[in-house]
């Protein structure tokens, strides 16, 4: 008996400690307990060197006492190629290929939790196998303009979404001793100007939309490591600012590292004081000017140490960081049990290949021409130099992947005994430095030879959208417009004349508008799906996948239907062109919270495709849906029927608004959605529950979270802009 006591005694005491580790794992108490061992043996010069890089993406241990360096890697999508020691050129190592994975867009549009869980654990195991201690990913910034050059890394334009898809990302990231750092903290939702824009918006929008990602990474996922963005909010650079820092450790409980963007830090002080743990990317260039170390002179490095020694700087904030530096490497590569990961194994691609077919939304079908018929598809031209155009850029989410399956190849190989051509029809132009120079090949002439392609076939399948390019979706430029690039709305036109069985299939990580939209029958969006894409897209055009999908941001008409585009004024977006007298480009998020479908349904504007929307091969019917407050939850059970003849999945979005509520409130917001299977003919009852805390709004009197009393509207559907059930609920 007196055995059985101590075992269970024992167990209690590491299973009530760990706090969301894995047992194998240190607890936080036994990680406290050893920092507090090293620290005293540390110099000042040693702690001093812990806190900014040593190279592009390191950054130093301690060799005499066998504490490790630590391996940064980019990025959400799959572990980056090596880049070099000092520079952002690549190492060319032969060694450094990796799985890629769709974009984030992608996943979000699957609006499945377990997917994202999958993800974060891949990646891990990948990054393992590379070295890499911390993953510089999931990107969680809101979609707030269409324009935005890196929306394809993010999760769309819903909070709620957002933060459901980004915790079991990093809980699976996490549980194999890989770190992952929720990024851009926060406020960074362009690109433009991206260092120099100072964001002004409300507390509401700032709690409301922007911070809740973050907010669940850290209270939910126990995040370990945190991005500051290049931009100002309120006038303070935010890889160390006051408030933020107060919000994410003293409300939020954070315990981790916050590391600066690749250049984020501007200033000593405000780094030592306002939390900034880890400065990485500074563009000093100590390297030509002078034979000093470059890393020498970050702001975290020979200026602090020289500020702490004439007493500027008080030496508990360096103290501090280096407890955080610790306690990051005793969960990374300091665990108590190292796992060694692999990559480009046969999971991994399963795993990015399920994302890709679930991220996958069908958003027009008429006449049911999808899925395609191999027995009658006997002549295909597929157009569009997006049909075999690698994917793999895009600034810092780069890979250089071990495969990439290209939409015509994934077509090829779906319909073997098709008679397929493929005519680029436009071309993008080769992109030289971050410039996208006009394309060499002639326009007219790829026009006549696409026109050629589609005379005499069955079907036409345009596989267009954007790039990864420079001002397409890529890192460090903005679009310059919502409309699709390269001529391919008039070549669409101009195939449509010669052939009018046309399928668009975009690959895009954004909005486009679709001129075209009304003559062509078909439009998949198919965004950036990784390395097994091209069988994505083939998998459900040839109906083996039943597309089940759902927009993560709107669509807009046009691009002043957009909320901060819709006020036509710089200062709204991108900042004003004149910058301050610090020399920062002032913007104000005058939408305020209204972001996304939130201010099409409250303005009345119709989008294009709305958030939430992607169709099946098959019919739901929502047949009935009930709603309970009880234990503080709002309970929603729906019964949804599948109508049609095929198996397929749904997912059940719960919406709620405050219609007489004392404070301005969009009509509805997301609270709750679900994912089911249900075969055909069959029917399914779906619980969602709802919090009730999570009905509250930010008070910006009380600067608290407050749950308004009376009556709250449940809106219940399959998109936003499809409610089958409307019912009420009281909160007292
Ligand atoms: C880049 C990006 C960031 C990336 C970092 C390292 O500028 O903004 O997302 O992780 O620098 O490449």
């Amino acid at each position: 008996m007196k055995q059985l006591f101590i075992a269970v005694s024992v167990f209690a005491l590491a299973s009530c400690c760990s706090n969301q580790q894995s047992a194998d794992q240190w607890t936080d108490a036994e990680i406290d307990q050893k920092i507090e061992e090293i620290l005293p043996q540390l110099s000042l010069d040693e702690k001093v060197a812990l806190c900014h890089a040593q190279s592009k993406f390191s950054t130093p241990g301690v060799a005499r006492l066998g504490i490790p360096e630590l391996w940064y890697s980019d990025g959400p999508h799959g572990v980056r190629m090596e880049i070099n020691w000092d520079d952002w050129g690549h190492s060319h190592w032969t060694n450094d290929t990796a799985t890629a994975f769709p974009v984030l867009t992608s996943l979000a549009a699957s609006f499945n939790p377990d997917l994202a869980f999958e993800y974060g654990n891949a990646v891990a195991e990948e990054a393992l196998y590379r070295g890499k201690d911390v993953m510089l990913g999931p990107g969680v910034n809101i979609y707030r303009s269409p324009l935005n050059g890196r929306n394809f890394e993010y999760m769309g334009e819903d909070p709620y979404l957002a933060s459901v898809m980004a915790v079991p990302y990093i809980k699976g990231m996490q549980q194999n001793g890989v770190a992952a750092c929720v990024k851009h903290f926060a406020l960074n939702n362009q690109e433009t100007w991206r260092t120099t824009v100072d964001v002004q918006v409300s507390d509401r929008a700032l709690r409301e939309i922007y911070l809740p990602a973050f907010e669940a990474a850290v209270r939910e996922a126990n995040v370990w490591s945190v991005m500051g963005s290049y931009n100002l909010y309120n006038g303070q650079h935010c890889c160390h600012n006051a408030k933020l820092n107060s919000i994410l450790r003293n409300e939020w409980g954070f315990d981790g590292c916050v590391i600066t963007d690749w250049g984020g830090a501007t200033d000593t002080k405000e780094s030592a004081e306002n939390g900034l743990d880890i400065e990485m990317g500074t563009w000093t260039n100590g390297l030509t000017s002078s034979t000093a170390n470059a890393y020498d002179s970050y702001y975290l490095a020979k200026p602090y140490l020289e500020a702490i020694k004439k007493g500027e700087i008080d030496s508990k904030t360096l103290d501090a960081k280096v407890r955080n530096i610790l306690r990051l490497m005793f969960r990374t590569n300091m665990a108590k049990n190292i796992k060694h990961g692999r990559k480009g194994n046969a999971e991994h691609i399963q795993t990015a290949l399920n994302i890709a077919r679930e991220g996958i939304v069908l958003l027009k079908n008429d006449n049911e021409v999808l899925p395609l018929d191999a027995k009658t598809t006997k002549k295909i031209a597929v157009i569009g130099e997006n049909a075999t155009r690698s994917m793999m850029g895009g600034g810092s989410s780069e890979l250089k992947t071990f495969h990439e399956v290209s939409p015509l190849e994934g077509i090829k190989s779906h319909f073997p005994n098709a008679q397929i051509v493929h005519s680029m029809g436009y071309a993008s132009g080769p992109e030289i430095y971050g410039h996208v120079l006009p394309s060499r090949l002639n326009a007219d002439s790829l026009q006549k030879a696409a026109l050629e392609a589609v005379k005499d076939v069955d079907l036409v399948i345009f596989v267009g959208g954007l790039t990864k390019a420079h001002e397409q979706d890529c890192e460090g430029g903005d679009r310059r417009s919502l409309d699709l690039p390269f001529g391919q709305n008039e070549l669409v036109e101009k195939i449509l004349d010669v052939n009018k069985n046309m399928i668009f299939v975009l690959v895009d990580g954004n909005a486009v508008t679709m001129p075209w939209l009304d003559k062509v029958p078909a439009v998949v969006e198919a965004w950036y799906g990784g390395c097994e894409a091209g069988n994505a897209i083939a998998d459900v055009l040839c109906g083996d996948v039943n597309p089940s999908g759902k927009l993560p941001y709107s669509f807009p008409v046009k691009l002043e239907d957009n909320a901060a585009h819709s006020f036509a004024s710089e200062e709204v977006y991108p900042g004003l062109a004149a910058v301050d007298a610090a020399n920062n480009h002032k913007e104000t998020y005058k939408e305020d919270i209204l972001v996304g479908y939130r201010w099409h349904d409250t303005k009345n504007i119709k989008p294009l495709f709305a958030f939430g929307y992607g169709l099946s091969y098959t019919t739901f019917e929502i047949q009935k849906a009930d709603v309970k407050v009880a234990s503080g939850k709002v309970n929603v059970k729906a019964t949804i029927a599948n109508t049609g003849k095929r198996d397929g999945a749904e997912v059940l979005q719960v919406y709620v608004g405050k219609p007489d509520s004392k404070v301005a409130r969009a009509v509805k917001e997301l609270k709750g959605f679900k994912k089911i299977s249900i075969a055909a003919g069959a029917s399914a009852e779906v619980s969602v529950d709802v919090p009730v805390e999570k009905l509250a709004f930010w008070n910006e009197e009380s600067q608290k979270w407050e749950v308004e009393k009376g009556k709250y509207v449940v809106y219940v559907g399959t998109s936003s802009d499809n409610i089958a059930h409307t019912l009420e609920i009281n909160i007292n």
